[in-house]
């Protein structure tokens, strides 16, 4: 596999960063993840976006203009010859002895990788995800794509202990989101919702797309918070992100979520949201 570091394409194996780096010793930087399906990256421009916003909210500077991104993202795909998968992008604030604050003039560190994976051909899907809840332990900016995840890393290892894939994050009594997904649910009144943005959760990249085809479609999408009692009652829920797309969730801590197997709505959202990639 071949990575890419701070301007120059080596294998994954002689990839390295120093140990003084901030991403390493406080977890100083951002990230962004765009799914390749079929050789095409899956609405990159949004997580470009996301990745300069990120930035600027922490006072990283951009390193590179969104077409210069591109261009090393397509390189590194054909470099690896990959059609479908994944592609990481992480920006640290850089390399200086460690102390809380850093010099003004820092260089950021970039450093990207591609995982292949079937995105596309899931074989969760024909199961469904099981999901647990987990209190939300995460800092107050979960808008920020930070790279301090360790609160995600808890709520996963507690979802594998339980067997299922995903965790729901509580707060206040309602989900925020999944440890790396957003929440949904459709209503017995076939709402689809899905909590407002806010600092409290990431403005997810295919959250949006997704609502794109909802309304498209003239279906009901309704931004508000919803409590894991209102998603046991729901007639269905799924979750997405880049590496799930749409995911229909099939049970809520042990309890069965409508009829217990995949919701209808969520595999055709996932199809027609595919459809629109290819
Ligand atoms: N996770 N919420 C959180 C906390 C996330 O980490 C993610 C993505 C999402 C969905 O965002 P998007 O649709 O833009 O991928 C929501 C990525 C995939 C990850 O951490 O691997």
């Amino acid at each position: 596999r071949i990575a890419y570091v701070n301007g120059t394409f080596l294998p994954l194996e002689e990839a390295s960063i120093p140990v003084m780096d901030r991403g390493f010793l406080f977890g100083d930087g951002i990230y962004e993840v765009t799914a390749l399906i079929e050789g095409r990256l899956a609405d990159n421009e949004a997580h470009l976006q996301r990745l300069d916003r990120s930035l600027r909210e922490i006072g990283i500077p951009n390193p590179y203009s969104p077409a210069k991104w591109t261009a090393i993202q397509n390189e590194l795909i054909t470099r690896n010859g990959l059609l479908e998968g994944l592609i990481y992008i992480e920006v640290t604030r850089g390399v200086s002895e460690r102390d809380f604050l850093s010099p003004a003039d820092l260089k950021p560190t970039v450093v990207m990788f591609t995982q292949a994976k079937p995105v596309r051909a899931n074989a969760a899907l024909s199961k469904g995800a099981d999901v647990i809840t987990v209190p939300d332990l995460r800092w107050a900016r979960r808008d920020i794509k930070s790279v301090s995840l360790l609160a995600q890393v808890l709520a996963k290892r507690a979802a594998a202990e339980a067997s299922a894939s995903e965790a729901w994050m509580i707060e206040d009594g309602v989900i925020t989101e999944g440890a790396s997904s957003t929440a949904f649910i459709v209503t017995q009144a076939d709402e689809i919702v899905s909590r407002p943005l806010s600092h409290a959760v990431l403005p997810g990249v295919t959250r949006r797309a997704v609502l794109r085809l909802v309304e498209e479609k003239n279906l009901t999408f309704v931004e508000r918070t919803f409590t894991v009692e209102e998603a046991l009652r729901a007639r269905e829920a799924f979750f997405t992100s880049a590496s799930t797309i749409v995911m229909p969730v099939v049970s809520i801590d042990g309890q069965p979520i409508g009829t217990g197997k995949p919701g209808p709505l969520a595999l055709e959202l996932r199809e027609l949201y595919i459809k629109t990639l290819l």
